[in-house]
């Protein structure tokens, strides 16, 4: 009997304590639930001021914007927007005869199809020759300054000249390339249009593909229409996405803007200094030792179109990137060191990244938020090429 007693005595504990875990398993279910459902009303208000704060670094802070839509495009003074400017700039950067060899254009490396760049790790240029670093998108690039992972060219009518000379790309001097042109007499209609007179200079050469190149911009991403009140266009997963990239995974730090880039340089570890793909990155521009394996913060806007990523196309999933950063990026000391004409020099990471502690869910929501900044690819008409 007092046997008895003891087990239904024991079998009411555990059943009441299955309870209490179902219970509360079910609270956090609802709890998570509501927290979800606030976050997603906060993020689709249409005004960001309503969001959770940012959780950022000092040293990110003068230089943050919030990420929003990107804002209109500003046309330099002096080289402002014409139709006719973009159409002639739309028909150079398809034209393989900017090329020494006649085979290599804009196009051919930064292709509409592929996202605007090649999908290779490296491109193949001149002659294939292969070149050095993964190629950039020009999707978005009018929002980009300076240019280049290495911040090499101020503006993009100065930038479009380097390709043409780069022996490696399309290896034409641009003396050349502006009498080449000139000598195609189905040019000189486009050159009257958008400059006044039929002349061919380099200077309009440049400042026709900059035009152009300035209206290569993202349609309306998912995101967009997200923040703007499409308020169940978002899955669970992307809205908590979104909340990591600007909290815990402090993404933010260095992908901020409508841009989602604050254009600043910075060393994340991926230098791989006194390897054989070492790439001092700014240094090389600036000669400076802090800026050592500093790259410009590429933009987030169309990511998945553009990869491999990185300066030398080294990731190949997001995933990887998510983990990468995750682990605050452990740069082995090895990668750390190398001497570079006589000098000395060190790989100092960011102090911007740190162990974040994601979990697999979250690694997974922060990748299908980055997935929701990409729009469809544009069905672009290659132009017939003048006579
Ligand atoms: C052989 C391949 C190749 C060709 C041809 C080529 N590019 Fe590029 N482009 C690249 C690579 C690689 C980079 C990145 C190089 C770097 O940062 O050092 C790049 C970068 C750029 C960028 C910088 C984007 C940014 O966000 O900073 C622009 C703009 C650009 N190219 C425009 C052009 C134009 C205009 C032409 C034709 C006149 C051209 N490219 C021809 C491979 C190419
Ligand atoms: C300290 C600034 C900084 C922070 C913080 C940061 N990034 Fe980056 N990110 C960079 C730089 C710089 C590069 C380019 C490095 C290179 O090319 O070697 C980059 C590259 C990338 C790329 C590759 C893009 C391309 O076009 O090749 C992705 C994707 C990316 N970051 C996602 C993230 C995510 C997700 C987070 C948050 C977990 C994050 N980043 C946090 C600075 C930062």
């Amino acid at each position: 009997m007092k046997n008895a007693v003891s087990w239904i005595f024991l079998l009411s504990v555990a059943v009441l304590f299955l309870n209490n875990c179902l219970n509360s398993k079910i609270h956090q279910e609802i709890n998570q639930q509501s927290f979800i459902s606030n976050l997603r009303k906060l993020y689709s208000s249409g005004d960001s001021s309503s969001w959770p704060k940012p959780l950022l670094d000092p040293e990110a802070k003068p230089y943050f914007s919030e990420i929003g839509h990107l804002p209109k495009m500003d046309f330099p003074a002096d080289n402002q927007y014409s139709v006719d400017k973009a159409n002639l700039g739309k028909i150079l950067f398809f034209d393989p005869r900017l090329s020494v060899s006649n085979q290599i254009a804009c196009a051919s490396c930064h292709d509409p199809e592929l996202g605007w760049c090649d999908n290779r790790k490296f491109s193949f240029g001149h002659d294939r020759q292969l070149g050095v670093r993964n190629a950039m998108s020009i999707l978005n690039s009018g929002f980009a300054k300076p240019l280049f992972w290495d911040g090499r060219a101020e503006s993009l009518e100065q930038q479009s000249q380097m390709p043409i000379e780069d022996k490696r790309e399309m290896g034409e001097h641009i003396e050349i390339v502006a009498g080449k042109i000139a000598k195609i007499k189905g040019y000189e209609i486009l050159f009257e249009k958008a400059f006044g007179n039929k002349t061919v200079t380099k200077d309009k050469i440049a400042k026709a593909i900059a035009t152009f190149e300035r209206t290569v911009r993202s349609s309306q991403s998912k995101f967009d229409q997200f923040i703007d009140g499409k308020r169940e266009i978002y899955t669970d997963d992307e809205v908590m996405g979104l909340h990591l990239f600007r909290t815990k995974a402090q993404c933010i730090n260095c992908h901020n803007s409508g841009y989602f880039s604050n254009n600043r340089f910075e060393n994340i570890g991926t230098a791989s200094l006194s390897l054989k793909d070492e790439d001092l990155g700014r240094y090389l521009i600036t000669k400076k030792a802090e800026d050592v394996g500093k790259f410009r913060v590429p933009s987030l806007r169309e990511v998945t179109r553009t990869q491999p990523w990185m300066h030398n196309g080294s990731f190949e999933t997001l995933e990887e990137i998510i983990q990468f950063y995750n682990k605050g990026n452990p740069e082995p000391y090895a990668k750390r060191t190398t001497i570079h004409e006589g000098i000395t020099l060190n790989s100092q990471k960011s102090e911007m990244l740190r162990l974040l502690e994601l979990s697999d869910i979250e690694v997974a929501q922060l990748e299908a938020f980055l997935r929701t900044l990409t729009t469809k690819t544009e069905r672009i008409i290659p132009p017939e090429l003048p006579k």
